[in-house]
């Protein structure tokens, strides 16, 4: 496929056809708006970083994005379909569910609700074990883990979809700087496989290190996306410099 590049930053990685796109996508709570005409192209390739204050809407823009919440004014599509294609599309909780299960045996149970054949699945389970560095844990109850275990072990069940666009929130919070870095090992093979990433993350460092482009929420709109370096140097929205500077947004 001659659109399929590899190059983990620059301009090549954004210029396949979008992954997913909202359009004037407005969600209502009780009467309020939480997003409201919220217009949000993600590229097929590299890592679109989501940033904003809290309540901005970023979770809920990952939700629609995955399919999960349906808006109640303007359209969520996937590559001109209405609904996302599973289990192309992947989600990864902020505090992911874990089963009662063991780690080998949630990622058995995650092949199994993707439609990989029985018969592929003790290689691939193998291999996402690897990939997470979870081989010495695999007969540990999941829900036993520690939290960064706990992130790994979420990440590569999603992994195990091959997802063409993975979203993530937050899958750094409150991890050590290890774990964080092991985390964003995993993103970047993702994205070098291919796969298009959404990356909810409060940490400008996490951005600069792994998002190709910016966009930035702002209580329920977007209010601005740019490419990575100009973002951190030359922020476009008044209400990322501000949040940049750690002046408080109201
Ligand atoms: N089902 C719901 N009903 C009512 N309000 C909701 C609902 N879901 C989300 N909200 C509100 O919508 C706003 C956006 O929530 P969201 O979780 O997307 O914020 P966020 O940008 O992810 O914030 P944070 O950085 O704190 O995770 C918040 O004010 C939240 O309270
Ligand atoms: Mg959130």
């Amino acid at each position: 496929m001659s659109e399929r590049r590899f190059a983990a930053h620059g301009p090549s990685t954004v210029d396949a056809a979008p992954a997913a796109r909202l359009a004037g996508v407005r969600v209502l709570r009780g009467g309020q708006a939480l997003l409201d005409g919220l217009d949000l192209a993600v590229p097929g390739r590299g890592v679109l970083a989501l940033m904003g204050p809290n309540g901005a809407g970023k979770s809920l823009t990952l939700r629609l994005l995955a399919g999960l919440v349906r808006p109640d004014a303007g359209r969520a599509d996937w590559g001109g379909a209405a609904t996302p294609p599973r289990p192309q599309v992947a989600l990864v909780f902020q505090r992911p569910v874990m089963l009662r299960r063991s780690v080998r045996g949630t990622l058995a149970h995650a092949l199994a609700t993707y439609g990989v054949p029985r018969a592929a699945r003790a290689e691939r389970i193998a291999g996402l074990l690897r990939l997470g560095r979870l081989e010495a844990l695999a007969e540990r109850p999941a829900r036993r883990l520690s939290g960064g275990e706990q992130q790994r072990l979420a990440l590569v069940r999603a992994l195990g979809a091959e997802p063409r666009l993975l979203l993530l929130d937050e899958p750094t919070a409150s991890l050590d700087p290890e774990a964080t870095a092991a985390i964003e090992a995993l993103i970047r093979g993702a994205t070098e496989a291919g796969t298009a990433v959404v990356l909810v993350t409060h940490d400008p460092g996490q951005a600069r290190r792994l998002a190709d482009r910016v966009a930035f929420l702002h209580r329920g709109r977007l209010a601005g996306e740019q490419p990575a370096e100009s973002f951190f140097t030359a922020p476009a929205a008044p209400e990322a410099r501000a949040y940049l500077d750690g002046r408080l947004l109201l």
